[in-house]
């Protein structure tokens, strides 16, 4: 038997996921003790012994109370002899922080997983990792989840011949992946510096972007200000529209207005957070299907 635990803040699109593996929701209280620290009790808490259990969890708004949550769950499934406990978390938070970029700095990305390992996790998947490399530790038994042909699958409403575009080298693998899929051109933007002027310029890599549509595509928008002067780049190089899609759309402070005046056509995102964003600009593709086939395919390899 297949049981889920689905946290409250993304509960819609965890018991879409659920119900299309025919799971067994089972529901656990939640509360903040008066000193801010988290708790959480399964009821029925004897459903879990020998079964799969799947958490379905999201780590924002809220980072680290949702890590914490989420980790207690597996903790309380584990003691309870789940058979096997499995992280359907589509938005993992401290994914940046991939490397120690100046010495003294931790790796964040790489402790987070390691915490759902000492938790109890048996397996984990997620949706468009910021590297998926720090998922290593789980082997085989960790998914990353690609979802850029969906995002661009949406932007092709808004544009016509489009050339998908990374703002950077890194990113590129989610550009090429979409842009395979729907036989289009891709690209990503460097970074140059004149030796001579010491002049900083941004461009695409080798295709000519005047004239045309793009699909500017990143994992996460947070502030705002990459995908923002990405898009003005692409304006000055002659762009006709600029259509922007991105996994997690985190969207901190003033980031839509930093798009809008960026001059975006739209904003199509995916639907992994516990929160909603509403604004004209933007526009959400419901992943919860590609997530329960990757579950699914995933616990059939478990037999
Ligand atoms: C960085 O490497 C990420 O892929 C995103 O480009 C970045 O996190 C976006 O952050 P912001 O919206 O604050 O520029």
């Amino acid at each position: 038997m297949i049981i889920a635990l689905i946290q409250r803040s993304y509960f819609e699109e965890g018991l879409k996921i659920a119900n299309s593996l025919r799971s067994e929701v089972l529901e656990f209280v939640e509360k903040m003790f008066p000193d801010g620290e988290q708790y959480v009790r399964i009821i029925d808490p004897n459903k879990l012994e020998n079964n799969v259990v799947l958490i379905i969890s999201t780590l924002y708004p809220g980072q680290d109370v949702s890590l914490f949550k989420t980790l207690l769950l597996a903790d309380a499934s584990r003691r309870h002899r789940a058979r096997e406990i499995i992280g359907v978390i589509p938005y993992i938070a401290y994914s940046r922080q991939d490397k120690a970029f100046l010495p003294g700095e931790p790796v964040s990305a790489e402790l987070v997983i390691d915490m759902f390992k000492a938790a109890g996790f048996t397996g984990l998947l997620t949706v468009d990792i910021h590297n998926p490399d720090v998922l290593k530790s789980f082997g085989d038994k960790a998914v990353n989840i690609f979802i850029s042909d969906l995002l661009v699958e949406r932007a092709l409403k808004y544009v016509s011949d489009p050339v998908v575009i990374s703002p950077d080298k890194g990113a590129l693998n989610r550009a090429r992946y979409a842009a395979e899929i729907h036989g289009l051109e891709y690209d990503y933007m460097v970074k140059s510096r004149d030796r001579i002027t010491g002049v900083i310029s941004y461009a695409t890599k080798s295709v000519d972007i005047n004239g045309r549509d793009a699909v500017l595509i990143d994992d996460i928008i947070s502030t705002g200000g990459t995908i923002a002067e990405a898009s003005k780049i692409l304006y000055e190089k002659g762009a006709r529209r600029v259509v922007v899609a991105a996994s997690h759309g985190l969207m901190v402070g003033d980031a839509l207005s930093k798009l809008e005046k960026a001059n975006i056509h739209k904003v199509i995102l995916a639907n992994t957070l516990g929160i909603r964003h509403r604004h004209e600009l933007i526009e959400y593709v419901d992943i919860s299907g590609r997530v329960a086939d990757e579950v699914s395919t995933f616990l059939a390899k478990l037999k």
